[in-house]
């Protein structure tokens, strides 16, 4: 299948990328997609289970398969999971769609996202690991990105808005 995403979205855990990319989906008429719903579908186990069995390198070769099948067949509004831009190779990949990074600052991340421990990579000391992962990330959505959108104090409504804006849709 040659189909192309109207639009990818990238950023941390939490950013609310599958909240605003269920209604962009919907202004668009368009399909949503999330590759982390992907690979629990076709895995039979939720990303926690995944981390705790197989580790976070098994996560990481099935984030990009799914990733590569998601940007090469789906039409829609596709979300990433947070960590997918580790991938050099998924990083080019994106290079040639039409990227949009939700982001938001680190207190803000606290916030929205508290101990929650289906997201294992936040498990422990939150406000320590946002710090180190927005550090370690922070440049390659940038590197994605061809439309940058802060989240910070905004709701999903007025961050769709902010990004059908930016791309001009
Ligand atoms: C991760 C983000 C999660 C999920 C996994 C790892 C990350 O996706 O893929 O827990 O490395 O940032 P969301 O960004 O959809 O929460």
């Amino acid at each position: 299948m040659s189909a192309v995403p109207l639009v990818v979205l990238v950023g941390p855990m939490g950013v609310g990328k599958s909240t605003v990319g269920r209604l962009l989906a919907d202004r668009l008429g368009a399909a949503f997609r999330d590759t982390d719903d992907d690979i629990v579908a076709a895995q039979g186990r939720t990303i926690a289970e995944i981390f705790v069995d197989d580790g976070e390198d098994a996560f990481r070769a099935l984030e990009k398969r799914a990733v590569a099948e998601a940007v090469a067949g789906h039409a829609g509004v596709l979300a990433l999971g947070g960590g997918a831009v580790l991938d050099a190779d998924t990083r080019a990949l994106l290079t040639a769609q039409r990227v949009v990074y939700l982001s938001m600052d680190v207190e803000e991340a606290v916030r929205r996202t508290g101990l929650n421990a289906a997201r294992p990579l936040l498990a422990v000391n939150p406000r320590q690991q946002w710090r180190a992962l927005m550090e370690a990330r922070r440049h390659l959505y940038e590197e994605v990105a061809t439309a940058v959108v802060p989240t910070d104090g905004r709701g999903p409504e007025d961050v769709a808005r902010a990004v059908l804006d930016a791309l001009e849709l």
